[in-house]
């Protein structure tokens, strides 16, 4: 059952009709050959008054480095509402979406969180969580099929980021529903009816975290709730509030992308059996299987900035106040960055995919991303050798945060 997100669009198709297409559901099912579709057009496509589309390799390098695209911050999210919704209350206090001096205030105060030795040391958590939620799914296997997101791909991530966390073991598994609905509110909004389910998730998620900090300042503990609110309390430059969401923060980008990537992984290690045979035994293999699948299918397919003034792009012109949407996706299938982009290749040399971004805002989180999938897919394929997908697994209706909102398979134990 090999990867389908290719099927036949009109090469013919104008911008606007392109990108209206590509956040439909069936655009957001298939969003490859619409990109296909928009790359006729160029790498940079101005849309008029709503925006410039950057689909180049080379020109969404440029985009990300540049200093006068900001990050959608609170004075944005202000002036169009959305800052009246819990989750972009919230959103708009974390460093993804804040622009200097915030964004190095808050970016310093978290660094150490992400340092390559915490990372190290957290290795052994996600290969003890991947044996334990591979052991589990062989309990629950009846004949029938199962779904690996649900039973493995979300598991493996709740799991180590609740340990770092110290979020109680029972609690963990409750709060996966709130964090998937809070990724929804990155989507394009047409009627604000659609953010219910992102406030709704946040307001879990903002709740119980602000219980936990109380609850770690009066009892500390050696986990990271406790080291951080320490730091603060202690002089660090962060309001309470920013804390929280900084923490809920990290709840989210540490559990629902990397489960997006296991997801992935998994299916193109499925779809490539032999390939996928060799993940079982070799590191460099499994490095290079990881890569790949951040080019060929990332966890995130947009990123948006606003021009802070107007600024000469590649030849076009992007209006003080307007936004640039920024196609990773897209970008990591550039024919002039990578030969053959619609193949998944693993002999690409000088892989770079810009699937964890770039510059100022690059992904804090990208080592520690790929060390939980690439501890974690190795034990379930050595676990099930014969595991084979039962029907083609289904995205969830979102293509900014994008992944498998199930994945049958038979285990074949
Ligand atoms: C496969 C998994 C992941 C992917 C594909 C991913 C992708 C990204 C991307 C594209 C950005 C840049 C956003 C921008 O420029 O606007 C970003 C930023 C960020 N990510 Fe990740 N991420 C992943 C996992 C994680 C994890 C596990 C964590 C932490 C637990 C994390 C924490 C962050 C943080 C804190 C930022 C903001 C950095 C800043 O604004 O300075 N990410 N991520």
């Amino acid at each position: 059952m090999p990867a389908t997100d290719h099927r036949p669009t009109e090469p013919a198709m104008g911008p606007a009709e392109a990108l209206s297409e590509l956040f439909t559901p069936a655009g957001k099912h298939h969003p490859y050959s619409l990109y296909d579709a928009l790359w006729h057009l160029g790498p940079v496509i101005p849309l008029g008054p709503s925006g410039t589309l950057v689909l180049g390799y080379d020109e969404i390098c440029t985009a990300l480095r540049d200093s006068r695209l900001l990050v959608t911050d609170a004075t944005v999210h202000r002036t169009t509402g959305m800052i009246e919704h819990s989750s972009w209350q919230c959103f708009t206090k974390i460093m993804m979406f804040s622009n200097p001096p915030d964004h190095e205030r808050m970016r310093r105060f978290s660094a150490w969180a992400y340092a390559p030795r915490q990372v190290a040391e957290r290795r052994h958590l996600a290969v003890r969580a991947a044996e334990h939620w591979a052991a589990r799914l062989a309990t629950l296997d009846d004949g029938g099929p199962i779904d690996l997101v649900e039973a493995f791909a979300t598991r493996v991530p709740v799991t180590v980021t609740g340990e770092l966390l110290g979020i109680p073991e029972e609690d963990r598994m409750a709060l996966r529903t709130a964090i998937t609905a809070t990724t929804t509110a990155f989507e394009p909004v047409f009627d604000r009816e659609e953010l219910r389910p992102a406030d709704a998730g946040m307001d879990v998620l903002v709740d119980y975290l602000d219980d936990l900090v109380r609850e770690r300042r009066r009892r500390p503990g050696d986990d990271l709730i406790s080291t951080m609110v320490r730091d603060r309390d202690t002089g660090g430059e962060l309001s309470e509030e920013e804390l929280v969401a900084s923490l809920v923060m990290f709840l989210i980008a540490g559990v629902q992308s990397p489960s997006d990537l296991i997801g992935s992984t998994v299916r193109l290690a499925l779809d490539h059996p032999a390939e996928g045979r060799r993940l079982t035994s070799d590191d460099d293999h499994i490095r290079a299987f990881v890569t790949e699948t951040l080019r060929f299918d990332p966890p995130n397919h947009v990123l948006t900035r606003a021009a802070a003034t107007d600024i000469d792009f590649h030849g076009h012109r992007i209006a003080a106040g307007t936004r640039a949407l920024l196609v990773l996706a897209a970008a990591n299938r550039d024919p002039r960055q990578f030969t053959d982009p619609a193949a998944f290749d693993l002999t690409r040399t000088d892989n770079r995919p810009l699937s964890f971004g770039l510059g100022p805002h690059y992904c804090l989180g990208a080592a520690f991303a790929r060390t939980q999938v690439e501890a974690a897919v190795p034990v379930l394929l050595r676990r099930f050798p014969h595991l084979t997908l039962t029907a083609p697994p289904a995205y969830r209706d979102q293509l900014v945060t994008r992944g498998f909102a199930h994945m049958e398979v038979s285990l074949g134990a």
